[in-house]
């Protein structure tokens, strides 16, 4: 556990890691009016933790949107699916299951959101997401995030070295909750729908660690093998990669400022009743380069998951 003191005299930042393989409750701060040193501290315990969650924020969109542009260059919203409302602003998404005139007023309805990692199917997918909780249902719409770094670093060797130069193809049609968007067709064939290939094993820019890229399964490819052989693949990758003991659920509250890793962390959404109300509003930031795998990397571990692996061993 640490503490950190800024310079505003009335702030303390407190850092709460949770006993997980990844996550942190960041308590003390208010992201209006953040220095550049808690700033600072805040991006490290990030990257440390992979998934910071920050308690009790009241802030607007503008601040939704200065406070995730500081983690990088503000992304515009992804394409909204079919029959959602327009898009909210060019920079925040809404995640919701409200429907107002017959229309949703945002994304991902009530269903299950499986396991992915946002927009993996553009060249430069975004690094920070920050989801803020606005209403929150009393039951139900848990999210979960598991840590990709630990995923890699607990394959099989054999499995780990087949995959070392391997990319795969991301479909662009569907949304995470599987709502094809607007303007796409449905897809036939995985090696022909649109979307952008990355490695399947990136090198963090920051921490520069190893991770497992996998983005999300539906319609994935693996490039260079038969279908047969890439889906025999990924379904492995994938029955690895979303192991109970790499992952941690968040129980929502409202006023929760949620920020997630997408270079090392991947996400899923309980499913919740419909007659539950749930509003979130979601920026996003990015690198200036796209996900590569640097041979200059040293392979050692990210310490986060190992910590925990040592301390599970122990008991
Ligand atoms: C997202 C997402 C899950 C949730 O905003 O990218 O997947 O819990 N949301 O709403
Ligand atoms: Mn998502």
């Amino acid at each position: 556990m640490n503490a950190t003191t800024s310079p505003l005299k009335s702030t303390r930042m407190h850092v709460e890691p949770l006993p997980f393989a990844l996550g942190a409750i960041v308590t003390g701060v208010d992201l209006r009016q953040l220095d550049a040193a808690l700033f600072a501290a805040l991006h490290a315990t990030w990257l440390e933790h992979l998934v910071i969650v920050i308690r009790g924020q009241q802030i607007g969109d503008d601040d939704l949107t200065a406070f995730s542009a500081r983690f990088g260059v503000l992304d515009e919203v992804p394409i909204v699916s079919k029959g959602q409302a327009p898009r909210y602003n060019k920079h925040i998404s809404v995640i919701s299951n409200i429907i107002e005139n017959g229309v949703p007023i945002g994304g991902l309805g009530d269903d299950e959101v499986l396991w992915h990692s946002d927009t993996s199917y553009r060249d430069v997918p975004p690094s920070a997401s920050v989801l803020q909780a606005l209403e929150i249902p009393a039951k139900g719409g848990d999210t979960g995030f598991s840590n990709m770094y630990l995923a890699l670093e607990t394959l099989p060797p054999s499995l780990r070295e087949r995959i070392d130069t391997l990319s795969a193809k991301q479909d662009i049609t569907y949304t995470a909750g599987g709502q094809r968007r607007d303007g796409f067709t449905p897809v036939t064939d995985v090696r022909a729908c649109p979307g952008a290939t990355h490695p399947l094993v990136r090198t963090h820019p920051d921490t520069r660690r190893n991770a497992l890229y996998l983005g999300r399964r539906r319609n994935a490819y693996i490039l260079g093998l038969d279908v047969a052989e890439s889906e025999e693949l990924l379904d492995t990758l994938w029955q690895h990669a979303t192991q109970n003991f790499l992952a941690w659920h968040h129980q929502w509250q409202a006023g929760d400022v949620v920020v997630w890793d997408n270079r090392c962390v991947m996400h899923h959404r309980d499913p919740f009743d419909a007659s539950g109300r749930r509003i979130m509003h979601r920026a996003q930031a990015r690198d200036a380069a796209r996900p590569a795998r640097d041979p200059a990397a040293d392979g050692a571990p990210h310490p986060r998951g190992q910590h925990y692996l040592a301390q599970q061993l122990a008991r």
